[in-house]
């Protein structure tokens, strides 16, 4: 293990844990004894957490040496570099690899952003090199990606893929494209969202929340940023607009300028949150609407099941509930549609100041997403009484705009998108998505599968509805999206999908 920082500690652990020896290199002493101390204290965190006993931490860490220099390389059969993402400390690493390692060893590159083809391309037998990519927290995530270029030699990825699965990890193999699979889908969805707080359209906790409660993913967008690092996130997108120059790729100025201030995010103690004791997860987050509930409502919806389940539950909650705009009432309640605006209800309802949209993400079930759509006009009143209705309905509430797709939408659309677009220009097919998605990232369901779930159809009125009314090519919907919706197949049965 060339490299023995966070990811290199992790997944030095990894093989550790599998059985594997692990000679570890570093630039220097300190850093070694730096890399060591990630290592000891991830360990030690799982004996703590009941997951190792003691003996087997003392087994496991053993089978980490820490090397005097390169030279202890001599006797390995894989060589992993997770060095800082640049190419001259790359190719001069791959230098020293191919003079002391046997010619018999593979060679591979955790890089998340440099081109493998051209990290190979420094090595004498280029045909031995190849990309070996994990995920954050290392011992946790279950992918690898195994990056095969032009140069590999026949069979290579299929050794470095058993090993993989040795060490317990699933691999999907790929070709040599700016951010592989997943962090080509990952990193805009979180420069997108990020862009979503510069401008004001929602707030952190908002953002954060409509991901977790709403999509169900195991972090928010913005505490997700801050994991990685907002300056490596930086890198990856400027990797991937230099690769495919679309506006989707292009770094929102906000990255940019927190990457420049050092607030790189966790590792820094400070980046979108603030982490008071480094190291630690306690970004700010929750529920921040004060709990103001109206004591009568009047409720206006299409006349479907979904209003008059959210009337009885309103009514169940003890709050007066009325369906005649002319009645006096606290809160004009819209019941939001997807992809409809709700402002026409709110000035049809001739009090639109007192008026907001409910838009449930999913069913009305405890903890689960309520989006509170505030129009132009609404008033901060009336959406803190919206929002403080929600959580006496024991939903989890955030504040949305009425715009198309409201918050959870505006996120996951345009990166469901970009999965079909992976998909339609020939690089990966749904399965590998969704499994890179699953395993990489922990999303409990891969992009394909959230859009068989929803219906081609849905997400594609979703999209038409986001580009229609903003017009930017981003959300231009994918011509493979349009025709599934159109024939109503599913991506798990499409024959043409599936590559
Ligand atoms: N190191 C080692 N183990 C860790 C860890 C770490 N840094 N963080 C968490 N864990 C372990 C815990 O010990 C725990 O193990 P146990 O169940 O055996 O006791 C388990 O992971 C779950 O941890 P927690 O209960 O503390 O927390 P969560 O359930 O909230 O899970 C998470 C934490 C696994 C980080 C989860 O939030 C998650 O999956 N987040 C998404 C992470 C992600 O998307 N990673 C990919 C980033 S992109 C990338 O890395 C590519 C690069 O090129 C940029």
């Amino acid at each position: 293990m060339i490299g023995l920082g966070t990811m290199g500690a992790g997944i030095a652990e990894v093989f550790a844990r599998a059985g594997i020896g692990v000679v570890a290199i570093e630039v220097d002493a300190a850093a070694l004894s730096r890399g060591v101390g990630i290592l000891d204290a991830s360990l030690s965190r799982a004996v703590t957490r009941g997951r190792l006993t003691a003996a087997e931490q003392a087994e496991i860490r053993s089978r980490v040496r820490p090397a005097a220099g390169f030279s202890d390389a001599a006797a390995v059969d894989l060589a992993i570099e997770v060095v800082p993402e640049r190419m001259e400390i790359k190719r001069e690493i791959l230098a020293e690899l191919d003079r002391v390692c046997s010619p018999d060893a593979i060679l591979a590159t955790n890089t998340s952003s440099l081109s493998v083809t051209a990290i190979a391309a420094a090595s004498k037998h280029p045909g031995r090199v190849i990309g070996m990519h994990f995920f954050n927290p290392a011992p946790v995530m279950r992918l690898v990606e195994v990056v095969s270029t032009v140069l590999t030699t026949d069979g290579v990825a299929a050794t470095v893929s058993d090993l993989a699965r040795r060490v317990g990890k699933t691999p999907v193999q790929v070709g040599d494209r700016a951010g592989f699979i997943a962090n080509a889908l990952l990193l805009p969805y979180l420069n997108h969202a990020l862009h979503l707080l510069a401008t004001g359209y929602a707030s952190r906790a908002d953002i954060d929340t409509a991901a977790t409660a709403g999509i169900r993913l195991p972090m928010g967008p913005l505490a997700l940023l801050d994991l990685i690092g907002l300056d490596t996130a930086l890198s990856i997108m400027e990797v991937l607009h230099g690769e495919f120059g679309l506006p989707r790729y292009m770094p929102t100025p906000l990255l940019r300028r927190l990457a420049d201030a050092g607030r790189t995010g966790r590792k820094a103690g400070r980046g979108i949150y603030e982490y008071p004791n480094s190291g630690s997860d306690d970004h700010q987050s929750g529920n921040e609407h004060p709990p103001a509930t109206p004591r009568t409502v009047t409720l206006i919806g299409a006349g479907d099941d979904t209003e008059a389940e959210l009337a009885s539950a309103i009514a169940a909650a003890g709050i007066n509930v009325t369906r005649n705009a002319a009645h006096p009432s606290d809160l004009v309640l819209i019941a939001a549609e997807a992809g409809r605006p709700i402002l026409p209800a709110a000035l049809a309802a001739g009090r639109p100041q007192q008026a907001v949209g409910l838009h449930l993400a999913g069913k009305l079930a405890a903890g689960s997403l309520a989006e509170v759509v505030q129009t132009s006009v609404s008033s901060a009143d009336a959406v803190q009484a919206g929002a403080a209705l929600a959580v006496k309905l024991g939903l989890t509430a955030v504040r949305a705009p009425d715009r198309p797709g409201f918050l959870a939408g505006t996120l996951l659309y345009p990166h469901l998108a970009d999965a079909v677009r992976m998909c339609q220009d020939g690089y990966a097919g749904p399965a590998d998505i969704d499994t890179a998605m699953k395993l990489g990232c922990g999303y409990p369901r891969g992009p394909f599968e959230l859009i068989d779930a929803a219906g081609a159809a849905a997400v594609l009125t979703g999209l038409e509805a986001m580009h229609d009314a903003y017009g930017y090519p981003e959300f231009a919907p994918p011509p493979l999206l349009a025709e599934h919706a159109a024939a109503g197949i599913a991506f798990a049965d499409g024959s043409r999908s599936a590559l």
